[in-house]
This record gives structure tokens, C-alpha cells and sequence, in this order.
């Protein structure tokens, strides 16, 4: 399996606020800025509000990217499409706790292409919750919005919860999982998320609006 990157913090601008029409100059000008991971934002009008892209942007996207693509799957009945997103090109696979009634198996099925596999739990969904899977996965996201849509603001209660489930973690003996907070990041907020235990930051509407891929990425980072 080829693993998540080592270093820590590593920094995924979501794509999802990037010009869709320039899409594979967005994709090197934030990899040219230091990205590394490309966070890539699957909608499917049912388990959260919007539509976005399907396996044949991913495909698109691929084409053009340098960083492993770390695609974060909001849609209902996940399994139906696993392959379909490792074929486009996904390096890193997570799917929704809330998504996921046999989430043992949508993890195996990832992990069988391959792949690390990540569970995201939304804010309003407990880190208990995860208990009897950490022990199977690569990577958590923490969800600091409710998913379906970039630029909306942070909900503080993540961060109790990225510190309770380093604490979980740790104490499953599980010290290399990786913790992945996604919604309403900036450089305001990134150094006390990295101090409760976060490894990766997804910004989306911050970087992108930002003028300067370059400069905010390296201060998300220097956080
Ligand atoms: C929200 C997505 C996020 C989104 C983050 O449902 O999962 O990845 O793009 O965007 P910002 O950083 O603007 O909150
Ligand atoms: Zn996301």
C-alpha cells in the first residue's frame, strides 16, 4: 500500500473552491506552492446537499497532478463506487461513518485496492463512535462543518474532539493514525488544531481566495 505521506503537518487545499475551468493550472499552481495532498470533494446531491464531481473529473484531475489525490467520498451508499474512484486515481479513500452501514467492510474493500482508507465523522457524530475501527484504518477526518459546501465557518467543538481522538488513538496503541480536520481552516486557526492533535489540514475557500497559494500554504504549515 502506498503509505499517506510522513511529514507532518501536511497541507491538502480542497479543490472544491479552485477555478474548475483552469482546473489543471489550480492543480500546479497549488502543488508549485507546497501542497501536499490534493483534497478532492465528491457530492452527491443525497448525503449532503450539493453535486459536484464524479470518478471522470478525478480522471481529469489525475491527468495533471503530481500529489497523491485524497478523495473524500459525501455520498450515500459509498461501496457502489469505491472502484470507480481507485480507477480515476484516488491514492487515499474515505468514506462517512454516517454513510456506511457495514463500515468494516467499505474499509476492507479500500484497503483490498490497495490504498489507505480513511473514516470521516461529521460534527455532530462522536469520536466514541470510531472506537472499534481505528484499529483498521490509516486516517480520521474531522469534519469542522457540515459537509456539502466550502466557506462555511469553523464549529470550535472540533478541536475537543481532534484532542479526544489523539487520546483514543494513543491509547489503542494506533500513535501513527492520522487525523485530518476539513471546513473552515486558516491560518487563524491551523496552529491550535496542529496542537490538538491534527496532522492534516484541508483549506479550501482560505487558499484559494487567498492571492497567494504560496504564502498561505507556508503559513497554514509554519502554524
Ligand atoms: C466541505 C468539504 C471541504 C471544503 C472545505 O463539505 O468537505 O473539503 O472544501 O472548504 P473550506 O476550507 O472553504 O471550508
Ligand atoms: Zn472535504
Amino acid at each position: 500500500m502506498t503509505p499517506i505521506p510522513n511529514r507532518r503537518p501536511l497541507i491538502a487545499p480542497s479543490l472544491l473552491s479552485c477555478d474548475f475551468a483552469r482546473i489543471a493550472e489550480e492543480v500546479r499552481a497549488v502543488e508549485e506552492a507546497g501542497a501536499d495532498l490534493l483534497h478532492v470533494d465528491v457530492m452527491d446531491g443525497h448525503f449532503v446537499p450539493n453535486i459536484t464531481i464524479g470518478p471522470l473529473i478525478v480522471e481529469a484531475i489525475k491527468r495533471h497532478a503530481a500529489r497523491p489525490l485524497d478523495v473524500h467520498l459525501m455520498i450515500t451508499d459509498p461501496d457502489r463506487y469505491l472502484a470507480a474512484f481507485r480507477d480515476a486515481g484516488a491514492d487515499i479513500l474515505t468514506v462517512h461513518w454516517e454513510a456506511c452501514p457495514h463500515l468494516h467492510r467499505s474499509v476492507q474493500a479500500i484497503h483490498a485496492m490497495d490504498i489507505p482508507a480513511g473514516v470521516s465523522i461529521n460534527p455532530a457524530t462522536p469520536v466514541s463512535l470510531l472506537r472499534d475501527i481505528i484499529g483498521d484504518i490509516e486516517m480520521v477526518l474531522i469534519m469542522s462543518v457540515n459537509p456539502g459546501f466550502g466557506g462555511q465557518r469553523f464549529i470550535p467543538r472540533a478541536l475537543e474532539k481532534i484532542s479526544e481522538l489523539r487520546t483514543m488513538a494513543d491509547a489503542a496503541g494506533r500513535k501513527d493514525l492520522r487525523i485530518e480536520v476539513d471546513g473552515g481552516v486558516t491560518r487563524d486557526n491551523a496552529a491550535e488544531l496542529l496542537r490538538a492533535g491534527a496532522d492534516i489540514l484541508v483549506s479550501g475557500s482560505a487558499v484559494f481566495r487567498s492571492g497567494d497559494y504560496t504564502a498561505y500554504i507556508a503559513s497554514l504549515r509554519q502554524s
